[in-house]
């Protein structure tokens, strides 16, 4: 057998605790598919005493992660400790710089610079593995850069929030409203440290940019990403959609189009007879639509201490076995510049929630405001009767542009009859 691949894990929280189990647990397994034994020679983190659920007396601990990563005995540097800057970005600098191979689990740092490292990793002909970065343990990095090369690649698609598919799916089945569940999804650990990258789509922002980066092999752009949150949806279009035979999910969504490449994130009315309709709970799921292959759905659980162990595992194998390709697929100067196309070039069908005064002509001045704009309504939805009171009007359209839409609602929100700002929706056509 090849002597042992020795790592060091930076950060020792949920993930590296599960991290570390996995390997302890699955050693015999690992060093049979790796052809070698993987190690944890070092650890880095900031509590010693916590109880991690293994024996850590042979590794060596450092206080200090960066310095641990130039460590001449270390061959991978497994950074776990998240957050885009600071001493998670430190630790990998030091490792590319001393020619270590990477593992992250780190999706908002590889949002952020996962074009920069790629290039010094391949500089310095080392690995920069992060498989756990997106949906936890589902292996879609590897399926969408490796599994599926013979394709072109249409479109890209998923779940990629658990959070946020647990809030809306507890929504739908319990009739509670948005901030009551938040609540819940905090109590029970769901939620980022910060909630607002869960519910505001930045979370999920992050993990669309590098799956667009790895499945259309341009370099990551997280600023051309668009991101609208799940805040805004009430009970009420939940139980509209349903009646409409949708179901709404927060996705992020990339597309070629004819203006570039789409990269957006929001909550999306999608058929109910589609799979990712069917995904629900804290799962994440992640479609593909190749040229070849035609479409190929991964499903699992998205978060969670196993699952992303399941991921850094699997990186931790492949490297041992000397297995690796550039982190997006092709060489860093191969990436190519795609143009991002503009939200407002969007095109798509919308769903339109209006509360307005129950009176003659309102929806008479809702359809000429959707005229003006060359909006086209394809159903109109209006229910109960409270004469002089706010009911709720809900309206679709076909396939127009987001700008005009835009501009439609400004003057639908004008309108003296209609009493608060207009919800509204994407529909998807999967
Ligand atoms: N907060 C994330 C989620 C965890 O809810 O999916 C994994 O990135």
């Amino acid at each position: 057998m090849k002597p042992a691949l020795k790592i060091a894990v930076a950060g020792l929280g949920t993930v590296g605790a599960g991290t570390l189990q996995l390997l302890a647990r699955q050693a015999e397994l690992l060093a049979t598919r790796a052809g070698r034994r993987i190690v944890v020679a070092a650890v880095s983190a900031r509590d010693r005493r916590r109880d991690r659920g293994v024996d850590l007396s042979a590794a060596r601990w450092y206080e200090d992660a960066a310095a641990m990563a130039a460590d001449p005995e270390i061959d991978v540097v497994v950074e776990l400790i998240g957050g885009a800057e600071g001493v998670a970005l430190n630790v990998i600098d030091s490792a590319l710089k001393h020619k270590k191979h990477v593992v992250t689990a780190n999706k908002a740092l590889m949002a952020e610079h996962g074009t920069r490292l790629a290039a010094e990793a391949e500089k310095a002909g080392v690995a920069l593995a992060f498989e756990a970065a997106v949906a936890g343990g589902i292996p879609v990095i590897k399926t969408l850069r490796e599994s599926l090369a013979g394709n072109r690649l249409a479109r890209v698609y998923g779940i990629l929030n658990g959070t946020s598919n647990f809030i809306l799916t507890t929504m739908r089945e319990t009739g509670r409203e948005f901030a009551e569940v938040l609540a819940e999804a905090q109590k029970l650990g769901y939620a980022e440290a910060d909630p607002s990258f869960d519910i505001d789509g930045v979370d999920a922002a992050h993990k669309l940019a590098i799956l667009a980066s790895v499945a259309f092999g341009r370099p990551v752009d997280l600023g051309g990403v668009y991101a609208e949150g799940i805040r805004h949806i009430s009970r009420l279009d939940i139980d509209f959609a349903e009646e409409l035979g949708y179901r709404i999910k927060l996705l992020g969504i990339a597309r070629l189009t004819d203006h570039g490449l789409e990269q957006r994130v929001h909550p999306c009315m999608v058929p109910r007879e589609t799979p990712i309709a069917a995904v629900e709970g804290v799962f994440n799921a992640v479609v593909a639509e190749g040229d070849f292959v035609g479409r190929v759905v991964l499903e699992g659980r998205g978060a969670g201490a196993f699952p992303t162990a399941s991921s850094v595992a699997a990186d931790l194998v492949d490297i041992a076995s000397g297995r690796y390709v550039p982190a997006f697929g092709v060489p860093a100067a191969s990436l190519n510049a795609l143009p991002g196309a503009a939200m407002e070039r969007h095109q798509g069908a919308y769903y339109i929630r209006l509360m307005v005064v129950d009176q003659p002509g309102v929806i008479a001045d809702v359809a000429a405001a959707l005229r003006d704009e060359h909006v086209s309504m394809e159903s109109v939805i209006q229910r109960g009767r409270a004469p002089g009171e706010a009911v709720p009007v809900v309206l679709t359209t076909h396939v127009t542009v987001e700008a005009a839409m835009q501009r439609a609602i400004e003057r639908i929100t004008a309108l003296g009859s209609v009493l608060e700002p207009p919800r509204m929706i994407r529909i998807e056509d999967f």
